[in-house]
Order: C-alpha cells, then structure tokens, then sequence
C-alpha cells in the first residue's frame, strides 16, 4: 500500500519536473525562505500531490520546491507536517518516502527549538549529534515493506559525522560558531513545563522541539545520509524567568536565516 501511495506521488511530481533531486532539505519554522533561492524551480503545494497531507502550522508554506542550488539538484520541503497537528508519524514521514523514491541520496533536516543546554542562546545554530524521541511514537508503526527497507531500523548512525565535519569547515569559513547536541523530540503542541525541561536536560538533551525525529528515522531507514540543523530559537521554559511564544520563535528564525542559508548553500556545494 505505502509501495503504491509513493509510487503515485513520485509519477505526479516527475510530470511537473524533469529534474532528479540529490539532496532533499527539510525547513523548519521560519526558515522556508531558503526555498526562494532555488533556481530553475518547479514549485507544488502538498494539496496536489496524492497522498499528501495538509499542513497548517504558521509560518509555513507548504510547497515542494524542487530545483537547483548551489550547483545541485534540490527537493525542498517548505514547510512540513507536525506530529501536534494531528497527523500520524506515517503522514509526517510519507513525504521522506517520497524523496527517496524521487532519487535523494542525502537530507538536511531543518527545525526551529528551545535551547536546553545553558550554554546556548537564542539565534545559535545547532548540528544534531544525536536525538531523544520522548513521543513514545515512531514512524514504523504497523506492517513494513521489506522491499524499501528493514523491519528493525538500526539507529546508531542516524546523524552523519561527515555532514557535520563539512557544516563546521563552512562556519569556520565564515566566522560563525555552531553548537552541537541532543535533540529531544516533545510531541507539542504545549511547550514543556520547568519541571519537564530539568527532566528533559536531566536526560541528556541539549533543544528540545516538536519536529525533525520521525523524519530523520525514516531518512535512517532508507540509509540516507542525514544532517540535523536546529536553529535555537529562545532559551526553554524554566530556563529564563518569560513565558514563551511561537510568534517570539518566527521572529528569531527570521533572524538567522542569513547565517542559516550561507551554512545549507555551502553545505550542499561540499557534500
Ligand atoms: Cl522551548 N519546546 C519545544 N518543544 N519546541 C520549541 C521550543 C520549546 N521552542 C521552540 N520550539
């Protein structure tokens, strides 16, 4: 059934565009503005592409823009599916299924989230060393198709080393830092409570968000090679004596996605 759900989604896109994405990136809350630098582009909102969900987070757009950047073949998602809007982790995942069958070998998964780690702030960017899924859902739920891939996902590598090494000689280059950590998946729609975050910290997380888990999963099962980029938004709760809100989040991704957009293009040309 996923076989033939993909399928169909594969055929509607390849008569849009004859172009065969490499890469497949990810953008998160804020960041979809990446999307506009891709030239060439074929743009196709998620409500035209079978089997799709219907997004409706704010600040997303919710387009496929599939094209060329930095001297690649691109699939961008602008905008993704949450897990807090209801959606199953099949619906959240289903568009990686459909980026690997359209010919990604490699993904930048992208998100906006709360600074755990004491020692980061607001604005930094994070690369994903490894991740925390506290949903006590996943994405490989129910029957699996051994023809894409295994019944038992190994996970010991889902971040790549590699991609991380590439994203650092590119921020040294340009003279900004980057964090690295522990990603905690929450499912939202809620931030935590202070008591949540000392637990979240506790653990071993250094952001906690509601997005990017499944997805890299699923890039994991596929044996795609994946990098994770947090853009920290805010410090979580508990943390700084202020409530939070996503409007605060929006505005500070905006913030960055100048550094953000030179580390992705960059990133893309060296990998
Ligand atoms: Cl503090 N928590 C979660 N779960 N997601 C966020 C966030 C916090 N800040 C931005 N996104």
């Amino acid at each position: 059934m996923l076989k033939k759900q993909i399928d169909d989604a594969v055929s509607f896109i390849q008569s849009k565009t004859t172009t065969i994405p490499k890469i497949g990136i990810i953008l998160g809350s804020g960041l979809g503005p990446l999307a506009e630098q891709i030239e060439q582009a074929t743009s196709i909102p998620y409500e035209e592409v079978p089997h799709f969900a219907k997004s409706r987070a704010v600040g997303h757009a919710n387009e496929l823009v599939i094209g060329n950047l930095s001297g690649t073949t691109v699939v961008a998602m602008k905008g993704r599916f949450h897990y807090y809007e209801g959606f199953t982790t099949q619906e959240v995942t289903f568009p990686v299924h459909v980026m690997k069958a359209l010919g990604i070998e490699k993904l930048i998964v992208t998100n906006a989230c709360g600074a755990v780690n004491t020692d980061f702030s607001p604005g930094d960017l994070m690369l994903i060393s490894d991740h925390i899924n506290l949903t006590g859902n996943n994405p490989f739920f129910g029957p699996n198709d051994d023809t894409l891939g295994p019944r038992f996902t190994d996970l010991s590598n889902v971040y790549s080393k590699r991609m991380q090494d590439i994203a650092y000689q590119v921020a040294e280059k340009n003279n900004f830092s980057l964090q690295k950590g522990v990603y905690a998946w929450w499912t939202g729609p809620a931030y935590e409570t202070p008591a949540e975050i000392k637990m979240i910290r506790i653990i071993g997380a250094d952001a906690v968000g509601m997005s990017t888990v499944p997805e890299a999963m699923v890039a994991a099962y596929y044996g795609i090679e994946t990098l994770g980029i947090s853009c920290l938004t805010n410090m979580a709760c508990g943390i700084l004596d202020q409530p939070l809100n996503h409007k605060e989040v929006i505005e500070v991704a905006n913030l960055v996605k100048e550094k953000f957009s030179i580390l992705v293009k960059e990133i893309i040309n060296k990998v």
